[in-house]
C-alpha cells in the first residue's frame, strides 16, 4: 500500500483564461495583464493525489488541500466551511414526478452562504501572500463572509453594498468589525465605488473572479459532489449563477478530477438560473457579442443573482458550451412562491436564489431539457433566514 504523505499543495502556476499565458504561483496579482481576464490556478496533475487518500480527512473544504492554492497549512483561515451536506428532496420529487432532485445545502457554511468558501480560501491565500487589507464589492453574502473571515485574520476590511440591501447583511459586516460603505445601485456601481475608493491601491480588490483564488474555494462544491455521491456525477446540475463563480469553479474541478482519474465522462449538464429582472447569462447566449446591450437589469429579491455585468462571462459561455447547458430565468413570484413551497414540503427555509433554481426545473422540463429519470441537483446557495426582511415587505 502506498504511505500517505503530508498533503501538499500541487498548485504551479496562474494561468490567463483568454491567452494561457502564465505567470508565477508567487505573484500578488488580480486579473491577467495580458488581456485583462481572470487569472486561473494550474495544479500538476501528475503528481500522485489519490481520492482514497481523502478518508479520515477533516470534514470541510481543505480536505482537498492537495488541489487548492495554499501551500503552508498554518495560513489557512476556517471558520467550518464546506462538506455541506446533500438531501434528496423526496416530497418535492414525488409531487412533481421526477425520479430524484437533490438539493446541496450551503446554508450550513459559516455567515449562512456558499460564499464562505470562496472566501476562506481567497482569504487564506492573501495572508500567505503577506496581504492584510481587503476591499469588495458585493450583492451581500460574499461582504458578510469576508467581514467574518477578516475577523478571524486580523485583516482590515472594506465592504462596499448596495444601499437596498436587507439591513442585515449590512449589519452582519459592521459586527464582524468591517467598513461597510453603501452604494445606491448595483454591485457594478459598487465595483466603481472601489476602484474610487481605493484609487491608491492600498487594499487588495478581491471582487469575483478579478482574483485568482475565491474560485478555488468554490471549486470545492465540484469535488464534494463528487465525493458525496460515490464518484457518480448527477445528470444535471442547477444552480443560481450571478457572476459565475460557482458554475465556473465547479466545471473546473470537474477537469481537474478527470484529468486525476477520479471520475468518468459523462459530466452533467450545467444549467444556470437568472431571474427575469437581471439575465445577462440568458442575453449571452442569445447574442454573444452585444450581450451588454440585450436587458435592463434592476433589483431582485434574490440579491446575489443582481450581477448585470460579470466579468467571467466568457467562462461562463465556456462552462455553458461544453457542458451543453442553458440558462433558465425565472420571476420574483416563483422564487416566493418557491421558498413557501420547500418551506411547507421539506421543512428548508432556502434563499431566493436557491428556490430560483428550483422554479428553473420545471422550465427545463416543459423545454424537454432534462427528462423525469434524470438526477437533478440543485443549489440552495445561502439561508433564507438571511432574507426575513424581504418577507416582511421591507425590502
Ligand atoms: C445566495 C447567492 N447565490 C448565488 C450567488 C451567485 O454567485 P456566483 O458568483 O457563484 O454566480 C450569490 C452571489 O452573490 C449569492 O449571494
Ligand atoms: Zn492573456
Amino acid at each position: 500500500m502506498r504511505k500517505q504523505q503530508d498533503p501538499y499543495s500541487l498548485a504551479t502556476f496562474l494561468s490567463c483564461s483568454n491567452c494561457n499565458r502564465s505567470y508565477p504561483v508567487s505573484e500578488v496579482i488580480n486579473v491577467s495583464p495580458c488581456c485583462n481576464q481572470p487569472l486561473l490556478v494550474e495544479y500538476d496533475h501528475q503528481k500522485i493525489f489519490l481520492k482514497e487518500d481523502l478518508a479520515g480527512r477533516q470534514n470541510n473544504l481543505w480536505r482537498y488541500f492537495e488541489m487548492l492554492p495554499v501551500k503552508d497549512p498554518t495560513n489557512i483561515v476556517s471558520l467550518g466551511e464546506g462538506f455541506t451536506p446533500i438531501f434528496p428532496l423526496k416530497k418535492l420529487s414525488d409531487n412533481y414526478g421526477y425520479s430524484s432532485i437533490l438539493m446541496k445545502d450551503e446554508s450550513h457554511n459559516p455567515t449562512g452562504s456558499f460564499k464562505a468558501r470562496g472566501i476562506s480560501v481567497a482569504v487564506s491565500r492573501a495572508k500567505e501572500l503577506g496581504i492584510d487589507k481587503l476591499i469588495i464589492p458585493t450583492a451581500g453574502n460574499a461582504g458578510g463572509a469576508l467581514a467574518a473571515y477578516c475577523a478571524k485574520a486580523e485583516m482590515d476590511c472594506v465592504v462596499i453594498m448596495p444601499a437596498h440591501t436587507p439591513d442585515l447583511f449590512k449589519n452582519e459586516c459592521e459586527l464582524y468589525g468591517a467598513k461597510l460603505i453603501t452604494v445606491k445601485g448595483l454591485i457594478d456601481d459598487c465595483a466603481r465605488k472601489a476602484n474610487e475608493i481605493n484609487n491608491k491601491n492600498e487594499y487588495f480588490n478581491i471582487s469575483t473572479l478579478k482574483e485568482p483564488y475565491r474560485v478555488e474555494g468554490k471549486k470545492t462544491m465540484g469535488y464534494e459532489i463528487a465525493e458525496q455521491l460515490s464518484w457518480q456525477l448527477p445528470d444535471v446540475i442547477v444552480y443560481p449563477a450571478g457572476g459565475g463563480t460557482g458554475l465556473i469553479g465547479i466545471w473546473k474541478a470537474f477537469d481537474e478530477m478527470l484529468k486525476m482519474g477520479w471520475i468518468n465522462k459523462p459530466l452533467p449538464k450545467m444549467i444556470a438560473v437568472q431571474t427575469a429582472n437581471c439575465a445577462p447569462i440568458k442575453a449571452a447566449l442569445q447574442d454573444p457579442e452585444h450581450w451588454e446591450k440585450g436587458f435592463t437589469p434592476k433589483p431582485t429579491i434574490a440579491h446575489g443573482l443582481a450581477v448585470p455585468f460579470p466579468f467571467g462571462m466568457h467562462l461562463i459561455q465556456k462552462t455553458l458550451a461544453e457542458s451543453n447547458g442553458e440558462a433558465i430565468t425565472v420571476t420574483e413570484e416563483e422564487i416566493l412562491d418557491g421558498i413557501n413551497e420547500i418551506a411547507k414540503t421539506e421543512g428548508i427555509f432556502v434563499s431566493p436564489e436557491g428556490s430560483a433554481a428550483w422554479k428553473a426545473i420545471a422550465y427545463l422540463k416543459q423545454k424537454g431539457s432534462i427528462k423525469d429519470s434524470d438526477i437533478i441537483l440543485l443549489f440552495n446557495t445561502a439561508s433564507g433566514y438571511k432574507y426575513m426582511e424581504s418577507f416582511n415587505g421591507k425590502k
